[in-house]
């Protein structure tokens, strides 16, 4: 059986695919350069999962410079998850790690795939290519209109993948992902910040009134969508991956604090520049095309992340 090539493998989603791939018993090729966004202790955890697994092989390599030829070796389903995520910390500075690592990567992994040929191409587009969606729930054929300089690099790739689909033949399947958690979910995210701090009898630290929404997405959900993608002879298409689990921040904290045995102290902070007020996917279309249908509620997925989190 020919291999699946996982970019961004150390990260949150892309360790999760990895482990589900070789557990179904494909062949798979990993790809991350451990990049300083959040420590590579916490990425070397999230591949222990893999190292060792016959069927896995990794590279520690860079996208914007690896030889291409050598990460596509046997490789007939690409599933691009790296990239540099982080909607709020995309201002100034720091944009260039986001052109690098979520255009020009992309461009480069495309050309390749063009080249050599593929299977399928699975990108991880992102909600935030929304922005402030006036009609929700968003569905694709709403008009993108990305307010982080995150969501424009997201957008800009998910525009370069269906380029390729149409003018080189890549058949690519870009999945806008909604706000994604579970055991891993990176630090810098608000799950994974709130059931630490609630652990460690810290304040939570709330950026706004707390009653934004997000369509919350458990991770078992998102690599089922990657798998379904895979099987799925799609080209050229653009899905909503949401997990039907809209709340509210203070709702969370609510269940969260609920299922730890304390009642949180919040601290509020300004609202940050770049974040959406809503966010809510509307499934219908990856229904219709994959059959996706997101199965964990955000009772059943925090109690797993509450159970894999520690404090700190
Ligand atoms: P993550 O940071 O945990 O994982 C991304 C990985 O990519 C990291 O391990 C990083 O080292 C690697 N990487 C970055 N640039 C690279 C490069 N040039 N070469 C090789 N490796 C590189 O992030 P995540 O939360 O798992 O997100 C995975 C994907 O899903 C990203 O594309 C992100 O934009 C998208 N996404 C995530 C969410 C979410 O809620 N987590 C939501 C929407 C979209
Ligand atoms: C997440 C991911 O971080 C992005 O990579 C991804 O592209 C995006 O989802 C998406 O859906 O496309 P975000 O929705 O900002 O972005 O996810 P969180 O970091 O979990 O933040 C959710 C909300 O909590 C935001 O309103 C944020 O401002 C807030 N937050 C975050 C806090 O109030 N406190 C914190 O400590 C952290």
């Amino acid at each position: 059986m020919k291999g699946a090539l996982v970019t961004g493998c150390a990260g949150f989603i892309g360790s999760h695919l990895s482990e589900r791939l070789l557990e179904m018993g494909r062949e798979v090729v990993g790809v991350d350069c451990f990049d300083g966004f959040y420590p590579r202790r916490v990425k070397e955890e999230n591949l222990s999962g893999c190292l060792g697994h016959p069927g896995f092989r990794f590279l520690e390599a860079d996208l914007c410079r690896a030889d291409m030829d050598e990460v596509l070796e046997g490789v007939e389903v690409i599933f691009h998850q790296a990239a540099q995520p982080g909607v709020r910390s995309s201002w100034g500075e720091q944009f260039d790690r986001y052109v690098r690592n979520n255009v020009l990567a992309t461009q480069r992994l495309l050309e390749a795939a063009a080249r050599r040929g593929v299977g399928r191409f699975i990108f991880a587009s992102s909600s935030s290519v929304y922005g402030d969606c006036p009609r929700l729930p968003a569905d694709e054929g709403a008009l993108p209109g990305p307010i982080s300089p995150y969501g424009v690099t997201k957008l800009a790739a998910e525009h370069l993948c269906m380029l390729y689909a149409r003018s080189h033949g890549v058949p690519v399947v870009a999945l806008r992902y909604f706000t994604v958690y579970g055991p891993r979910q990176r630090p810098d995210m608000a799950f994974s910040r709130f059931i630490r701090a609630i652990r460690a009898g810290r304040e939570v630290v709330i950026y706004g009134d707390g009653r934004q929404t997000r369509d919350f997405t458990y991770v078992d959900d998102v690599v089922e969508a990657n798998l379904l993608s895979m099987e799925r002879g799609l080209s050229g298409e653009v899905l909503n991956i949401g997990g039907g689990s809209r709340i509210s921040l203070l709702e969370a904290v609510e269940i969260m604090g609920g299922m730890m045995g304390a009642t949180p102290a919040v601290r509020h902070e300004e609202g940050q520049r770049g974040d959406a007020r809503d966010t809510w996917a509307d499934i219908s279309r990856a229904r219709r095309r994959l059959g996706y249908r997101p199965t964990t509620t955000i009772e059943q997925g925090l109690r797993k992340m509450v159970a894999a989190v520690g404090a700190g």
